[in-house]
């Protein structure tokens, strides 16, 4: 492209530049540029209807999703060069603090932070990430409140957004490789239920209440405050939207185990949720590891404390549904099967299956970043619970 073809540009600082909402020409126009970087395999028209189908979800619909352009208010919609783009998803969140209480409110997670090549090292998405931190303090609360936390998945490092208040997080994961069928015979396992779409919805409210009860009983005594982003059903099915989607297009299938379950000797459940991330690297992802009776591992915890008796059939449990998981792999044209941010107890599970498994810490892309709204200097104290791939957009 010309320069001839690059309108007049504001510098970055221009008090008129303003974060508002695209009519629905600029979202087409910046989907259509975005998609070069995001669709990866899917056709520029399928990446199209993708968004737009992720936008009809429990998740995303009336108004779960809002989509933010930053360009000068003073210039004509339609006719206005677009700055710099990004969505905010809203998502259900606990806070816990030192008294016990558990209280539920709103949070976003930020996702599609985009800027035209052409228009790039001009300090636009700096501006916008700025201008959304203002809007998010209030955007979708009720009157008088203000937005607890936000987060985002950085795929840029941990510099750009940390500097704007998105801090990053512990940002770890472990991975095992899919099972063929041919090696299926000779990979010792017990038994697993696959989970279906159906079994989600009793599982992520059984999930929340264990969270709730966990939050409000383990109080931290280090006066950490708690912040949990709900693995609600809305959150896993928008995922499963996504898997579907992308696997019709390319495979002309639609994926339907969406995990499995299984109970260990003592009758606790021990379940992962995953989705299938089609992408550069096809990924078996664990949205949600859920072991119960695990003691609340602090965030970035690897090592096992003291483990008790339980502990060893739960570390069998979840042994057999990550083996569910990689034979699941296995079957689809997935890589790799990821677990995010593990707790002690997972890490022992796979080190049963693989005793070199090595956890990774990621340094550049997928970096769990939150923003604390509250009072700037409480940000240090903030506890991020099950800090896992479901909360990702
Ligand atoms: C990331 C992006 C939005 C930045 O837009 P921009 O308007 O050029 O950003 P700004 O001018 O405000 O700030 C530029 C700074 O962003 C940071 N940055 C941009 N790309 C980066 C990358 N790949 N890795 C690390 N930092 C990066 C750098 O600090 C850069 O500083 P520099 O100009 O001195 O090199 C743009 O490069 C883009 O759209 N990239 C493709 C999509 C993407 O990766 N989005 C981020 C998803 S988390």
């Amino acid at each position: 492209m010309g320069s001839l073809q690059t309108p007049d540009l504001p510098p970055s600082n221009l008090p008129s530049i303003v974060l508002v909402h695209p009519t629905q020409k600029e979202l087409h126009a910046t989907r259509t540029l975005n998609g070069e970087s995001w669709r990866h395999e899917l056709s520029l028209p399928a990446y199209l209807r993708r968004e737009t189908h992720l936008e009809n979800q429990d998740l995303t619909k009336n108004g779960g999703i809002t989509c933010w352009i930053l360009v000068d208010g003073l210039a004509e919609p339609n006719k206005r060069p677009i700055l710099a783009s990004c969505e905010s998803l809203r998502k259900r969140a606990l806070i816990a603090r030192e008294d016990g209480k558990v209280e539920e409110s709103i949070s976003h997670g930020i996702g599609s932070v985009f800027c035209n090549p052409e228009f790039r090292h001009r300090g636009y998405a700096q501006r916008m990430i700025e201008e959304l931190a203002t809007k998010l303090d209030t955007h979708q609360q009720a009157a008088g409140q203000k937005a607890y936390f936000t987060v985002l998945y950085s795929d840029i490092g941990k510099t750009f957004y940390s500097r704007r208040g998105w801090h990053a997080f512990p940002s770890s994961h472990i991975a095992l490789p899919p099972v063929s069928d041919e090696q299926e015979g000779t990979f010792p396992c017990i038994n697993t239920r696959p989970l279906y779409s159906h079994d989600l919805a009793k599982l992520c409210e059984q999930d929340e209440r264990i969270l709730r009860e966990k939050m409000s009983t383990n109080m931290p005594s280090d006066s950490k405050i708690r912040v949990a982003l709900i693995p609600d059903v809305h959150t896993m099915t928008w995922h499963h939207a996504r898997e579907e989607f992308a696997a019709k297009e390319l495979l002309n299938r639609a994926p339907e185990i969406k995990g499995a379950y299984v109970k260990t000797d003592s009758g606790d459940q021990v379940w992962c949720i995953w989705t299938r991330m089609f992408g550069p690297d096809n990924t078996l992802h664990i949205l949600r590891f859920m072991i119960e009776g695990e003691t609340l591992a602090h965030s970035g915890e690897h090592e096992p404390r003291n483990l008790e008796h339980s502990d060893h059939s739960r570390v069998r449990a979840a042994r057999a549904v990550l083996q569910a998981a990689q034979l699941e792999a296995g079957k689809w044209p997935m890589q790799q099967v990821e677990i995010w941010n593990p707790t002690p107890l997972v890490i022992l599970a796979a080190r049963q299956i693989n005793p070199s498994i090595r956890v990774i810490h990621r340094e550049e892309e997928s970096i769990t970043s939150l923003r604390w709204h509250g009072d700037p200097g409480e940000h240090t104290k903030v506890e991020w619970l099950l800090n896992e791939k479901y909360g990702w957009c």
